[in-house]
């Protein structure tokens, strides 16, 4: 209670000064408005998420890797290849090309899908470890079991068909799927938000968790294990608690 208190003091006080948060202005999205994703797209959404991420890859460099990067490499090791082809869908500017490596304690077979053009020139213009490829979750442009480790890069929860890009994370993996920081609430239905990220509006799924995980059993995956991921509070407007968690599944 006093931190949620805390949090919307914290919010109001920022709000007042003109400051915009990385996530700001959560809301639920109402029957008949958009199910907008296109704020990914906008170069400078795709600027603001790489300097924010700069400055967390400058922690892992320095080795205090912030805890999802932690345990997106833990759930790489959890699956036992030594030199796996990863795929990571939602990429973003391409952090995590480097970050597992470093984690991983070697170079790594990577290649980063996002669908937002900015994103992907971001990542080709910093880092050379992978290659990255435009492309929607939805409809990834890759063959059928091209990657041993299909990595969804937090990227689950901003995906309104959310059941076709487990389908096309499965489909693309010849083994295992990792739905990285995805979040959760146990009471609830799935409930789709909206968002100012980076200060572009766009919507964000919070998965009733047994809803998430009855989807990944029907797109034939079983639930090898689970991380806790990053703290994750929007109990102020769905009231109850959220959290998130790292699924690392494998292809039945
Ligand atoms: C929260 S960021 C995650 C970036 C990075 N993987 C991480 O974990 O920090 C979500 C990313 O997913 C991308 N994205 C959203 N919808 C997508 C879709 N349908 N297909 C591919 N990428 C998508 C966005 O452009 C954005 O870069």
């Amino acid at each position: 209670m006093l931190q949620r208190a805390r949090a919307w003091f914290y919010r109001l006080r920022m709000k007042a000064r003109g400051i915009q948060q990385v996530s700001d202005d959560y809301r639920l999205l109402k029957a008949g408005q958009p199910l907008t994703a296109e704020g990914w797209k906008v170069p400078s959404a795709a600027a603001w998420q790489h300097r924010e991420f700069e400055r967390l890859l400058g922690d892992v460099r320095s080795g205090n890797p912030r805890i999802d990067f932690q345990i997106a490499a833990e759930a790489i090791k959890a699956t036992g290849h030594d030199n796996p082809r990863i795929i990571e869908v939602g990429c973003g500017s391409g952090y995590y090309s480097e970050a597992l490596s470093l984690l991983l304690g070697r170079r790594i077979r990577y290649v980063g899908i996002d669908f937002s053009p900015a994103m992907v020139s971001l990542a080709r213009a910093k880092f050379d470890e992978g290659e990255f490829l435009a492309g929607d979750a939805c409809h990834l442009p890759l063959r059928n079991e091209c990657c041993d480790i299909l990595l969804n890069g937090t990227s689950i929860m901003h995906i309104a068909n959310y059941r076709a890009a487990i389908a096309e994370s499965v489909r693309t993996s010849r083994e295992w799927c990792i739905f990285h920081t995805v979040p959760l609430v146990a009471r609830r239905e799935t409930t789709i938000m909206h968002k100012l990220a980076y200060g572009q509006r766009v919507v964000e799924v919070v998965f009733n968790q047994t809803e998430f995980e009855s989807m990944l059993s029907e797109s034939g995956l079983v639930i090898n294990r689970t991380f806790q991921s990053i703290p994750y509070d929007v109990s102020e407007i769905l009231n109850e608690p959220s959290w998130t968690v790292t699924y690392l599944c494998r292809k039945r």
